[in-house]
């Protein structure tokens, strides 16, 4: 693994210099635009090729190299080439990676205020959720919170599936089958806190590392959606998936507001417009392919569980909820969110 990240860093890193040796490219960084130049921008994502979110952001490449005559375009790593999530916003933040697709928990260590999106059993629907993202009046000032103090522009947000316990020992009906099994959550303080919550012992890490880890038993189990326990052989290692369904948190597609600022204007709007149909084609792609994975990890020998008691996860991870709704700008956007949930 560590090997391919630093061979796939390696390979990048030549072909940057090669082209702009050449005079006519530069990936990442987002300059050489303005005389003639070509600007190859360095996409980074940590799951498949497969992913409804990869070929979104590969037409999205393609589109924006015609909207701008060939100025911009862009190239997507996929499988946590250039590190993983954690790693790889500081980049992002720094202007060495132009843009990736981050999952939202790891962005509160750049604000908390997200955290509002990442609680468990907040959004009541994919449709709720849609409903809230797609409204600039709510999300306008968390989107731009991260602008000026990291630079780093929240281009859109999507939906990233609902996502369920599994484990390798049993299924999960109650917060009591949870006792001592160790979790893998995301890095963010809230995902440590809810599977505590929930009755679990949370172990937050990298998405790259949970295989190895599942299958030497130094994890018991981890808590994704179906495409993820699928597309990275987690099915193999943790037969058990139980329906908990205690978070449909949202991944963000952000980029360097360095690199965006430094486009010519014209350019910058193309890739700006092209933002809603890259949104609507990963959401859309999503679903299909969640219940793709479902059935490709049932054939694998995978228990899929939807007897669970998920009022008991709700009311264990209820305090948590409120205990984090704890400021005006939470506040607003959770009120925003049961708006939705009613209105959907
Ligand atoms: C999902 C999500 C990713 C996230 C991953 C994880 O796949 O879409 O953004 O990184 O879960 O659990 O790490």
């Amino acid at each position: 693994m560590q090997a391919k990240k630093i061979a796939a860093a390696l390979v990048a890193g030549f072909t940057a210099l090669t082209l702009s040796a050449c005079g006519n490219g530069i990936a990442g960084g987002g300059s050489g635009s303005g005389d003639g130049a070509k600007t190859t921008f360095r996409l980074a994502f940590n799951q498949t090729e497969q992913h409804p979110q990869f070929k979104a952001a590969e037409e999205l490449g393609k589109k924006l190299e015609e909207a701008t005559d060939g100025r911009y375009s862009i190239e997507v790593f996929a499988n946590e080439t250039l590190g993983s999530q954690n790693e790889v916003v500081q980049n992002v933040s720094d202007g060495t990676v132009d843009m990736m697709y981050i999952g939202g928990p790891v962005l509160e260590s750049f604000n908390q205020d997200f955290i509002v999106f990442n609680l468990p059993y907040v959004f009541d629907s994919q449709k709720a959720q849609a409903k809230v993202f797609a409204d600039d009046a709510v999300m306008g000032d968390l989107k731009a919170s991260i602008e000026g103090s990291k630079k780093i522009t929240v281009l859109g947000a999507l939906h990233a599936g609902i996502r369920n316990v599994y484990n390798a020992k049993q299924p999960i009906k109650s917060p009591a089958d949870m006792a001592n099994l160790k979790i893998r959550v995301q890095q963010s303080d809230s995902q440590v806190a809810m599977i505590k919550d929930m009755g679990g012992v949370a172990s937050p890490m990298g998405q790259g590392e949970v295989y190895t880890a599942l299958q030497s038993g130094v994890l018991d189990g981890a808590e994704n959606n179906e495409t993820v326990y699928n597309s990275l052989k987690h099915d193999e290692v943790a037969k058990y998936y139980s329906y908990t369904r205690h978070l449909m948190i949202p991944d963000y597609l952000i980029m360097s507001s360095t690199v965006l600022e430094g486009m010519p204007e014209a350019d910058r709007k193309a890739l700006l417009d092209l933002i809603p149909a890259t949104v609507e084609s990963a959401n859309t792609g999503f679903l299909e392919f969640a219940a793709e994975s479902k059935k490709a990890s049932e054939a694998t020998g995978a228990v899929f569980n939807d007897d669970v008691d998920t009022a008991a996860f709700k009311a264990a991870t209820a305090d948590l909820v409120k205990s984090s709704i704890n400021n005006p700008v939470r506040q607003a956007l959770y009120d925003a969110v049961q708006k939705a949930n009613a209105e959907s």
